[in-house]
């Protein structure tokens, strides 16, 4: 058990004599902001004096009566209006150390109630090149769900493949009409990304050439409502003239936005009428839009040829996927695409139908909900099923076969509506007892502060990235090490460029978008994976150098000594691990967990300045050390792991 649920259940004993349910209670205990006023602070005594109209600093008195933390804390302390410090006691303290390193799990209890978790993560878009999207959303949903059976619930990963989507359609297209066969033969995957590209230009173009005439228009309006405007005259009136002007503004900014509009849809038909064989193609194909949909349409309805190529195309689109996987280390226990549930969409509709939560709304059927605008609609006029019926179908089956208590989504922010409207829709639909959880996350931007883009323009394509990040680590570790194998070296690049990469991505809080930058990702101070990996290479250098038996010592430990206050703040540290995968799980942020390793690595910094192990002044001394050592390298090793990243012995 950690410190800050020991405390907190400490406490529960004597807030449920006052209170009904006191777990808001318990949540204002957290560990202290200032170390200066001791370990933990527990801050409910506010409330409680409000809801008592008593004074807090009487309740905080009460409080501290009644509970029971004598082993557990060395002081307990009323501050200020009613605050209440405590400082955990260093034999506690240095029982529950020695706990920890004796056990595999690190002191870590698991959950008293274990729940059966389902996270859908990575879940890309088959045939379409994997991008620097998926890859936040496979590594966050990869960690939680590392996290998650850490501390002994059930994971169940599915990997939720785009493999039946209108996609599907456009490569089909693009594959009879298109089709370089000497291509497709030597790089299958590589020819069908292309027919991608090229089948979706060809639509760009034809979408933008209808659209151009219609925002000329509105731009020609919008330009003489502002010659207009500006001939105004407010006479003299100052509001009027405040007015005005504040008009012309908002008036400039939508010309100016709009002519963005503008110039990007010329670019794109630029690009068609530039190149002779695309302009060639684009008259031949004036219906591509319509004609794509017709494909994926056919596709859905058991069309033998459709079928056929799609049966063909996918098992080529998965093997280059799993290549990107296997170079990630990412596993998943299921991998059911959304063609897996295309017999049951029917079945969705009918039964929601039945249920009388559908109502038919311009020939598609729709179910409205109380606070949305738009409904949620779960099959076109022409019959065709979407994005949402699959999910709905999806949550049907999880739930049958898994029954699950949750049901995390590992996706892009930009679905959040997406995923408001679905968990209604299920929730009406009879599935309220699970979590049903949006776990969204934020851009990957590059340098200039946009969605990162290569040079060419596409989304950055993730292959290119890995060996990127690979490439660059492997300079790093040839520079630190000029004596070690090629091999070895091709080991440490893979170990720090693709643990870098993971790093990065993690250790931002997942809401907000973050920068993408070689440099910083595999910087070996500030908070990297470079950093901790290289924490824990130093720990394994002082072991060798001391030439400890860890495991003797392990088996025998003697007494934690806390000579220096740095001692006892990392061993406090240590014994928080567990805590912190607590906190990761409140939210699902595995930055939680990054902050506390690089947090950890510092005060390790901090002791490795101030406390020799080689020269301590006494045996048990030095072994204490060595055991906070082997401790610290064994939490930073199990930290990374669950954030599916390794480490190295040497770097
Ligand atoms: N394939 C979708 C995309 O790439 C993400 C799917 C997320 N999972 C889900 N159950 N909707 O945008």
């Amino acid at each position: 058990m950690n410190p800050l649920s020991e405390i907190r259940a400490r406490f529960s004993t004597v807030l449920s004599g006052m209170v009904d349910d006191p777990v808001n209670l318990l949540s204002m205990i957290r560990p202290a902001g200032d170390s200066k006023f001791g370990d933990y602070q527990a801050n409910c005594a506010m409330p409680l004096g409000k809801q008592f109209g008593k004074p807090p600093r009487e309740i905080a008195t009460e409080l501290c009566e009644g509970v029971q933390v004598t082993d557990l804390c060395q002081k307990i302390e009323i501050a200020g209006p009613g605050f209440i410090n405590l400082t955990i006691d260093n034999d506690w303290l240095k029982c529950s150390l020695t706990t920890a390193l004796k056990d595999d799990r690190l002191g870590v209890t698991k959950v008293s109630e274990p729940k059966t978790f389902v996270i859908d993560y990575s879940s890309p878009n088959v045939a379409k090149p994997m991008h620097v999207g998926h890859v936040r959303s496979t590594f966050i949903g990869d960690s939680i769900s590392k996290v998650l059976r850490f501390v002994g619930h059930t994971a169940i990963s599915d990997n939720h493949l785009g493999d039946w989507g209108t996609q599907f359609g456009m490569i089909i297209y693009g594959y009879k009409h298109f089709l370089n066969e000497s291509a497709y033969q030597a790089a299958p995957v590589a020819e069908l990304g292309r027919l991608y590209k090229y089948v979706r230009k060809l639509m760009d173009y034809h979408a933008a050439v209808k659209r151009l005439p219609e925002l000329e228009t509105m731009q020609d309006e919008l330009k003489s409502k502002q010659a207009v405007l500006e001939s105004t005259e407010s006479q003299g009136d100052k509001k009027a003239d405040k007015q005005l002007k504040k008009q012309l503004r908002q008036l400039k900014s939508k010309i100016a936005d709009q002519a963005e509009s503008l110039s990007e849809l010329k670019a794109q038909i630029a690009e068609v009428t530039n190149d002779a064989v695309l302009a060639k193609d684009a008259s031949e194909h004036p219906n591509v839009n319509q004609n794509a949909q017709l494909e994926t349409a056919a596709l859905h309805e058991g069309d033998a040829t459709n079928q056929g190529l799609w049966e063909e195309f996918l098992p080529l689109c998965r093997e280059d996927m799993q290549k990107i996987y296997d170079r990630l280390d990412i596993k998943f226990d299921y991998e059911l695409g959304e063609s897996f549930y295309h017999n049951e969409l029917a079945n969705v509709v009918s039964d929601l139908t039945e249920k009388g939560f559908t109502k038919e709304s311009e020939g598609a059927v729709c179910v409205f909900l109380d606070n949305h605008n738009a409904p949620m609609i779960i099959q076109k006029r022409d019959g065709a099923f979407l994005y949402s019926t699959t999910d709905l179908a999806t949550i049907k089956y999880r739930m049958e076969k898994w029954n699950a208590d949750a049901c995390l989504y590992v996706v892009d922010h930009r679905q959040s509506e997406h995923f408001e409207k679905l968990f209604d829709v299920a929730r009406l639909w009879g599935f309220d007892e699970v979590e049903l959880a949006h776990v969204a996350f934020g851009t990957v931007m590059g340098p200039d502060g946009k969605p990162y883009k290569t040079r060419s323009g596409d989304t950055v394509g993730l292959s290119g990235l890995l060996d990127e990040a690979e490439s660059r680590a492997l300079e790093i570790a040839t520079n630190q090490n000029s004596d070690l194998t090629e091999d070895r070296h091709r080991e440490i690049a893979n170990v720090i460029g693709i643990g870098g990469l993971k790093y990065a991505d993690l250790s931002h809080n997942r809401a907000s978008d973050y920068e993408f930058n070689y440099e910083k990702m595999l910087a070996l101070r500030g908070n990297t994976a470079t950093y901790l990996q290289y924490s824990y290479a130093r720990v394994q250098g002082i072991l060798r150098r001391t030439e400890a038996d860890v495991e003797s010592i392990r088996q025998n430990p003697g007494d934690f000594i806390f000579e220096n206050d740095v001692e006892r703040q990392l061993g406090l540290k240590l014994i928080r691990f567990g805590e912190a995968l607590d906190e990761v799980l409140v939210e699902y942020k595995p930055n939680v967990l990054c902050n506390y390793l690089f947090e950890l690595s510092q005060l390790f910094a901090q002791f490795f300045d101030q406390c020799s192990v080689k020269d301590a002044n006494s045996e048990d001394l030095k072994k204490s050390r060595l055991q906070l050592c082997d401790l610290t390298a064994r939490t930073i090793r199990g930290g990374l792991e669950l954030l599916g990243i390794g480490v190295l012995d040497k770097m």
